[in-house]
């Protein structure tokens, strides 16, 4: 890619986070950061720019005043939408999203229409659905991000049982980005060695429980949700898109038969390269797994179904 240009719409904690991390490692030519909320773009791009003076290599950061602004772009990051509040229902949180995905989909379309697309927005396998959904584009160019996180939140729990290994254990995490992901501690390795010949059961099913609640830990300690660790999350996507590494993430994808299903989006491995997903990576599935996978599959069904039901597609 030549351009090495990266749009990121929604500048909050996440978004504003995964700038920051690409201009440290220097991986774009140029990021341009949009947000709805007047100031928000364009106080963190100044901020981001500054930081960016003493990364190793240069990256020009800029705040884009409209969507329009947001061109041309190699991938495009959407970190848009809004947490769920109160009194909202999961229903309700879902059209919200929806609605704001479609809008920003749409600019995404008509500014950068040959940009690789990375969801980050909640709930996460429907909005990156959704946004297959309203393009029409070939399915390798939208990808979601969730098994980057959850499965560094996995290899964090692992690290911890272990008490070495940091940075050399595997991520693998299958499924939705949600209460049935699957983490899959046992299949993984530390350096060459199988995870399975290290631990006991009980020890995998408390990697298993951890890493599914790796997010809420946070928001206790914190009060919000987490950032950094999903904000290098997409930046490690960007990069291995960019720089055509042909690294394998999981990452929600859209199957077409693959691991059984089709017109569902779904956490599996994938290779990520230049054009976005360059392969679903197929993995044996024992039962058990395969099982958990189609809980998993039906949750993300449900929350498609009430896009459906409320006519979301129709026109
Ligand atoms: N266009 C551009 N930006 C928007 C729009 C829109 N239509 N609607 C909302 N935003 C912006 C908000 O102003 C906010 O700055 O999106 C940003 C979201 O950032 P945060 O609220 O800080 O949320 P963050 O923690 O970054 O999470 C980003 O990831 O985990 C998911 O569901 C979560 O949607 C959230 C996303």
């Amino acid at each position: 890619m030549t351009n090495r240009k990266v749009g990121i719409i929604g500048a909050g904690a996440v978004g504003a986070t995964a700038a920051y991390s690409l201009a440290m490692m220097g991986t774009c030519k140029e990021i341009v950061l949009y947000d709805i909320a007047e100031g928000v773009a364009k106080g963190k791009a100044i901020d981001i720019a500054q930081a960016a003076h003493y990364s190793p290599q240069p990256t020009i950061i800029t705040a884009a005043q409209t969507p329009a602004d947001v061109k041309d772009c190699d991938i495009v990051v959407i970190t848009a939408g809004v947490p769920r509040k109160g009194d909202m229902t999961r229903e309700d949180l879902l059209m919200i999203n929806a609605k704001i995905i479609k809008s920003v989909t749409q600019d995404v379309m008509k500014y950068s229409p040959n940009a690789v697309i990375i969801s980050v927005s909640n709930p996460l396998d429907v909005m990156t659905y959704t946004i297959h959904r309203i393009t029409g584009w070939e399915s390798n160019r939208i990808v979601g991000m969730a098994g980057a996180l959850d499965g560094s939140r996995m290899a964090y729990q692992i690290y911890k049982k272990l008490g070495y290994g940091a940075g050399q254990i595997g991520t693998l995490v299958i499924g939705d980005h949600g209460q049935n992901m699957i983490p899959l501690p046992h299949k993984v390795q530390v350096g060459d060695v199988p995870v399975a010949d290290l631990l006991s059961d009980e020890e995998f099913q408390d990697i298993i429980e951890r890493t599914k609640n790796g997010g809420a830990e946070i928001v206790k300690h914190l009060g919000t949700s987490g950032y950094y660790g999903p904000g290098r999350a997409v930046a490690h996507m960007v990069e291995a898109i960019l720089n055509d590494s042909r690294t394998v993430v999981s990452s929600s994808v859209l199957l077409n038969g693959e691991y059984g299903y089709s017109n569902v989006t779904v956490g599996v491995p994938v290779v990520l390269g230049k054009n976005g997903v360059e392969e679903i990576v197929q993995m044996t599935l024992n039962t058990k797994t395969r099982e958990k996978f189609k809980t998993s599959v039906e949750s993300i069904q449900e929350g498609i179904a009430i896009l459906e039901k409320n006519g979301f597609f129709d026109n």
